[in-house]
């Protein structure tokens, strides 16, 4: 299968993100034809700091070889450097209904949130992930579960260009992984974010000290039980959720090891798990952080390889819609 993926290079990289997405795509990456990208045409519809853009890219590049995305395996390239991305968002756009954009979840959150900043960017994010994905003819996109309204979404703009212009488009499919959506840590009915609260939020890379304070100032829920009842008890499932991820042990097998436990003793092993986990990530990218050059070697070959695959398919969606080549 051809998997297309992508993250925004805005700061750092939470175990959302790993969870949700990177998780799933170090297993893809072993059978499959994967592109990994960094989207940083999305990251610039946010305020955002140009001074500091170009430190995020290679930082996110970065940390995507520290988890063990594998250049031999996957193609990993910034989204900018290839101009085909912006140049079918602006073709889908020509026949995307505008009402369809506006009722995107993202684009209604995004709006009330930065109310000084609502670009036509935001409007028209969906249709540049759109070309995104579809530019190299993906047929599953892992992503967690904010981002599935945006992928059903290219499956209606492929669809409707098929019928509109003649096939072109594969129709892609969502994969969704068990960590789809982990919640804040000091809020469990939000999604964890990297523009919320940062206590409610675990880097990739955070320091075992961090972990520590920050797992031990979760929230939890009324009530001592150490059970997986989201709707109930919001606080402990999120965690029990990212227990389970990171140790590979059943929430089920969870419940029975921490029956009549307590929160305090259920923290402090999480604690361990997460350190554990994620101590080979802080090491690996400890590691790549002084080699920048190495870093920006992999994604002019990312580019390279990326770049043949979507002139091909601009040059079959311009001869489609009776542009002169
Ligand atoms: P972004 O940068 O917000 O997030 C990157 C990935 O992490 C997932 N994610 C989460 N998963 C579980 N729990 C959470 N709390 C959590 N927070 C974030 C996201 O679902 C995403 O998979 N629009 C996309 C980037 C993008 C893209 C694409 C993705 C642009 N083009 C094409 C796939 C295909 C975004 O903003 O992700």
């Amino acid at each position: 299968m051809r998997i297309f993926s992508g993250i925004r290079p805005t700061g750092e990289l939470h175990i959302g993100n790993y969870l949700g997405a990177i998780r799933q795509w170090l297993e893809l990456q072993e059978k499959n034809e994967c592109l990994f990208c960094i989207v940083d045409l999305h990251a610039i519809t946010t305020p955002f700091s140009p001074d500091r853009l170009q430190q995020n890219i290679i930082k996110l590049a970065t940390a995507y070889l520290a988890t063990g995305l594998n250049p031999e395996k996957s193609i990993i390239f910034v989204q900018s450097q290839i101009k085909e991305h912006a140049e079918l968002a602006w073709l889908l756009g020509s026949f995307t209904p505008l009402g369809e954009l506006r009722r995107m979840t993202q684009f209604k959150e995004k709006t009330k949130r930065h109310p000084e900043h609502v670009n036509a960017g935001l409007l028209n994010y969906p249709l540049l992930m759109a070309a995104d994905i579809l530019l190299y003819q993906t047929e599953a996109v892992p992503v967690g579960k904010d981002q599935q309204q945006h992928v059903e979404l290219t499956r209606q703009i492929a669809r409707n260009f098929n019928k509109k212009f003649g096939e072109v488009f594969k129709i892609p499919k969502v994969l969704l992984s068990e960590g789809q959506k982990i919640m804040s840590l000091q809020n469990p009915r939000k999604k964890m974010s990297k523009t919320d609260d940062p206590r409610g939020c675990i880097d990739l890379f955070e320091e075992p000290a961090e972990i520590q304070k920050k797992v031990m100032a979760a929230v939890t829920d009324p009530g001592k039980k150490i059970k997986y009842q989201p709707e109930r008890q919001p606080g402990i499932s999120n965690l029990l959720t990212i227990y389970s991820l990171f140790s590979g042990k059943s929430i089920k097998f969870l419940e029975k090891k921490f029956e009549n436990k307590g929160y305090e003793a259920f923290k402090k092993s999480l604690i361990k798990v997460l350190i554990d986990a994620l101590e080979p990530f802080r090491k690996k990218q400890k590691e790549l952080s002084s080699r920048e050059v190495y870093v920006r070697e992999i994604l002019q070959q990312g580019r390279k390889r990326a770049e043949v695959i979507a002139q091909s398919t601009i040059t079959e969606v311009k001869k489609k819609m009776g542009l002169i080549l």
